[in-house]
């Protein structure tokens, strides 16, 4: 028996998108979804019980930093990673692949894996797919992600076509070293690049692994957002019906609709909390940078339409007042409200899609966030 299970409840008559539920050690989750990201074990500014309040259902967590530090051992001592960071809902953990990809000159790829310099103090280190799953084993997360190399763009096709036969291959040694599968489930990575064949290639490499689910990789790498509309177009259609489908590192509000249109199930993306550290929110009528003049006297909330905890207490000039001054509450109260903004956008996607409407609703969300389209 598969650690999840992917139960198909409907899909949207207007537009194609799929509601779901995914049965998971730690619960179930409503899709589409949205996950927050908490890197370092933490969704930054915070606490678990202010995530359950916004409706955070599953949370993703990072291999690379947790390795890097305090390390996983220490984390498996304490418990796991739930008791670590005392967070009882589902965890998916990327598999690091994708951070130490992102280290530039500090690595090299081998046919064994990759070595790397730490970007903490520059000592050296060493992931294979098989110490990927040693760590994810080790941090007992509900969803663990093959190791796997995320191509940059622009990529010439020869590159693209070894790097992803590389991930083939790292995907079988994945699959192969982990056991753990009653409580963690193993997703595969299809990679490809802008490529339609290499796509089509990965796609039936990886599906003949008979994974519990697949996520498309190697996306929202700096490709102009037409196309990467386009490789979903013709990657998602040949994802298996019955697992889950997640796209990786995508969570602008656009994308996500485009993607939930096109058959994805679940997002991550460190957008939200990241623009709200630098004090920028997201609304119901656009994005808003909290710290602009014209803020300064604005006593209403960030977002006239959320009930979040922001915006029932505290205004636009307040919260301008704390950016400015650089006060921490700046980034916990817009780190509320941008992620509170999201979730409830993918709520009203997942009642949508029950009312087979998306597209109607994507016209008018579209509309009023100011996407011109
Ligand atoms: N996060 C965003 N894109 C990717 C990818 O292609 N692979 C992995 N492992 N993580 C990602
Ligand atoms: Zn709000």
């Amino acid at each position: 028996m598969s650690a999840i299970r992917y139960e198909l409840i409907k899909t949207c008559k207007q537009s194609g998108a799929r509601l779901g539920r995914l049965h998971t050690p730690h619960g179930v989750i409503e899709t589409p979804i949205f996950m927050p990201v908490g890197t370092q074990a933490t969704v930054k500014s915070m606490t678990p019980e202010e995530l359950k309040e916004i409706g955070s259902q599953i949370i993703l967590s990072n291999t690379y930093h947790l390795y890097m530090r305090p390390g996983h051992d220490l984390v498996k001592e304490a418990g796991g990673l739930h008791k670590f960071m005392n967070w009882d809902k589902p965890i998916l953990t990327d598999s690091g692949g994708f951070q130490v990809f992102s280290l530039g000159p500090l690595r090299k790829i081998t046919e064994e894996g990759v070595h790397f310099r730490s970007h903490i103090d520059g000592s050296k280190h060493f992931i294979s797919p098989e110490k990927a799953m040693e760590i994810q084993n080790a941090l007992g997360s509900d969803i663990m992600m093959a190791f796997d190399e995320c191509a940059p763009y622009p990529a010439d096709r020869e590159y693209v076509k070894n790097s992803l036969e590389r991930t083939t291959r790292w995907l079988k040694r994945c699959k192969e070293a982990h056991t753990n599968t009653e409580k963690q489930a193993l997703f595969g990575i299809i990679q490809g690049g802008m490529y339609k064949d290499l796509r089509e290639q990965s796609a039936k490499e990886i599906l003949e692994l008979d994974l519990p689910g697949y996520a498309v990789g190697g996306l929202s790498v700096g490709e102009p957002k037409e196309l990467m509309y386009e490789v979903l177009d013709y990657t998602v259609p040949l994802m298996p019906e019955n697992k889950p489908r997640y796209l990786m590192g995508v969570g602008s509000p656009d994308d996500l609709l485009e993607g939930v249109i096109r058959g994805i199930d679940m997002f991550d993306c460190v957008l939200p909390t990241r623009i709200a550290r630098n004090g920028t929110a997201m609304t119901s009528v656009g994005k808003i940078v909290v710290r602009n003049a014209s803020y300064a006297r604005d006593f209403g909330p960030l977002d006239p339409n959320c009930d979040c905890y922001c915006c029932r207490n505290y205004s636009r000039a307040y919260i301008r007042h704390l950016v400015k001054a650089n006060e921490i509450l700046a980034s916990r109260l817009i780190t509320t409200h941008n992620l509170h903004f999201l979730l409830n956008l993918m709520k009203q996607v997942r009642e949508a899609i029950m009312e087979d409407r998306l597209l109607d609703f994507k016209e008018e969300f579209f509309k009023a966030y100011g996407y011109t389209k």
